[in-house]
């Protein structure tokens, strides 16, 4: 029954789009292209070429005036100065050198809500959810205040509670398993004992040339979300297959991962009258990674020039991308590449991948990640995730009044923003969920979550 919900959201937004009788046909057809292209393609039900709630397949107003977002002036860009923060994040960095987002990368509750909003047409709902995690996770709840890269002494600026998670890791470097992840887009893995591939807040630019070869192959050259889908595929078959220490928790490795690849293609596609719904080309998306190409054609990139290129038209204001959005697209990536929404990771070498028991881990709310191609489930399972992971990890806090302080807004601050991932009021009372350290135990790959420092040679 719960897997039938999103196959009827599937054959209503394919219906609505071109008229597609079932997914039995899209299922039939994709088998027909593969042997055409001699290539496998992974997916049993095909990533929707529009992913998300259904309304966005149909969209179709463009308005040049609201959509052109500003480069000049006061977001006329400059490179990060001395000092200054840049991460992992290619939308937050751009953000910050436009001056969307503070220009020294420290985020605040304030410059999250309408910078992201004004820069992409990202929706409150998912703005107050990303901001509100990462800051209890990566930063000062307190304040509100994190870093958008590795480690800043900025975060922790409240006098007598200052560093109230002992050392705030920002989103990458030691920030690892808390909202960042292995298999992004882009960036490393952490852990991988590959000196050359281990950065998680450096793009890598031999994943970067995967993606524009597989956009070359699936789509004339465009990024698009179906491209993205796949990409996320290939990058965790990489790490299964390269790093000994590969892991994927529930909120980092299943849910934002996926998530940073939907950004990719819908926040950082450019929108016109002729496309409505966004196209983004290997151009455009250079400007937003920071890349260039040097005379022979090779990727190359520098770190933290991310740029919002001139000309470009962002999301229409009621087409914004909402937290529910960011569900439904993971879902039906779940739908498509059930590995992806595998919670687990190698056991210490390579192709060693085991799944962690999703009875166990989640208390009989699932019994197969496959019931995470259900949105309203998969929002319940982050859910109790999250509810378990977050107050567990503030234990870190060791000043007792801080740490009396920072559990008194569990209540007030994070329950309120969490609430949008019961996307349908259903999840009701959830069984209580478990920590990263808790079901992690026999992961090398998971032993990170509750270390802050350490001396690093690359980031
Ligand atoms: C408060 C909001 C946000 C937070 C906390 C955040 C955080 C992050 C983090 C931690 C990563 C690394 C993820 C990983 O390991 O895979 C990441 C990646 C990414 N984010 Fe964001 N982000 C935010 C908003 C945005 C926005 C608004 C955009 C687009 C406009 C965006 C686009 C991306 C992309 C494309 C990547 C992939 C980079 C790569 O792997 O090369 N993000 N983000
Ligand atoms: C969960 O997945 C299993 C295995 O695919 C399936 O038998 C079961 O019906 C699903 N349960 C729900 C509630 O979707
Ligand atoms: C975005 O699309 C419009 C319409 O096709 C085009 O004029 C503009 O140059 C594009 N912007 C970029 C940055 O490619
Ligand atoms: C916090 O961690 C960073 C990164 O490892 C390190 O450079 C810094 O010295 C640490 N700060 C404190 C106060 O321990």
């Amino acid at each position: 029954m719960m897997k039938s919900i999103i196959a009827t959201s599937l054959i209503a937004e394919v219906a609505l789009v071109a008229g597609f009788p079932d997914i039995a046909r899209k299922v039939a057809e994709q088998r027909a292209l593969e042997q055409r292209q001699g290539g496998f393609l992974p997916s049993l039900v095909p990533f929707p070429e529009f992913p998300g709630t259904p309304n966005h397949a149909v969209f179709n107003t463009f308005d040049p005036k609201s959509q052109l977002v500003s480069t000049s002036g006061d977001h006329a860009w400059q490179a990060p100065g001395p000092g200054d923060i840049r991460g992992p994040c290619a939308g937050l960095n751009a953000a910050a050198n436009h001056g969307y987002l503070p220009r020294d990368g420290i985020a605040t509750a304030q410059s999250v809500n309408t910078g992201l909003w004004e820069a992409y047409g990202l929706d409150k709902t998912a703005t107050l959810f990303l901001q509100t995690a990462t800051m209890f996770f990566d930063g000062d709840p307190i304040s509100g205040r994190w870093s958008i890269g590795p480690h800043s002494d900025k975060t922790a600026s409240l006098g007598p509670l200052s560093d109230v998670l002992g050392n705030q890791t920002g989103i990458c470097a030691y920030g690892h398993l808390k909202t960042e992840a292995d298999a992004s887009i882009t960036r490393g893995d952490w852990l991988d004992p590959n000196p050359e591939f281990n950065g998680n807040c450096a793009s890598h630019p031999k994943f970067m040339q995967e993606l524009f070869d597989l956009a070359d192959k699936r789509a004339n050259g465009f990024i698009t979300p179906q491209v993205m889908a796949e990409h996320s595929y290939n990058r965790k078959q990489y790490s299964i297959q390269n790093n000994p220490n590969y892991f994927a928790p529930v909120y980092a490795g299943v849910a934002f991962t996926f998530g940073a690849h939907m950004f990719a293609f819908e926040l950082l596609g450019n929108h016109s009258a002729e496309e409505p719904r966004g196209f983004l080309t290997k151009e455009v998306f250079m400007d937003f990674f920071s890349y260039k190409k040097d005379a022979a054609g090779n990727l190359k990139y520098t770190y933290g020039h991310e740029r919002i290129p001139d000309n470009w038209y962002k999301r229409h204001a009621l087409d914004a991308w909402t937290l529910t959005d960011i569900v439904v697209s993971t879902a039906q990536q779940c739908a498509s590449y059930p590995s992806n929404c595998q919670v687990g990771g190698n056991t210490g070498t390579v192709n060693s991948f085991s799944g962690v028991d999703p009875g166990d881990l989640t208390g009989g709310l699932i019994n197969s990640f496959e019931n995470l191609s259900n949105p309203d489930k998969l929002g319940c399972f982050i859910l109790q995730n999250l509810q378990a992971e977050i107050p567990s990890f503030l234990s870190n806090v060791l000043d007792p009044a801080s740490l009396s302080l920072v559990n008194g807004l569990i209540p007030t601050v994070l329950m309120p923003a969490l609430k949008g991932l019961d996307i349908s009021g259903t999840c009701g009372n959830l069984p209580p969920g478990r920590t990263t350290p808790g079901y992690g135990g026999v992961y090398p790959g998971a032993k990170d979550m509750n270390v802050f420092e350490g001396p690093r040679a690359a980031y």
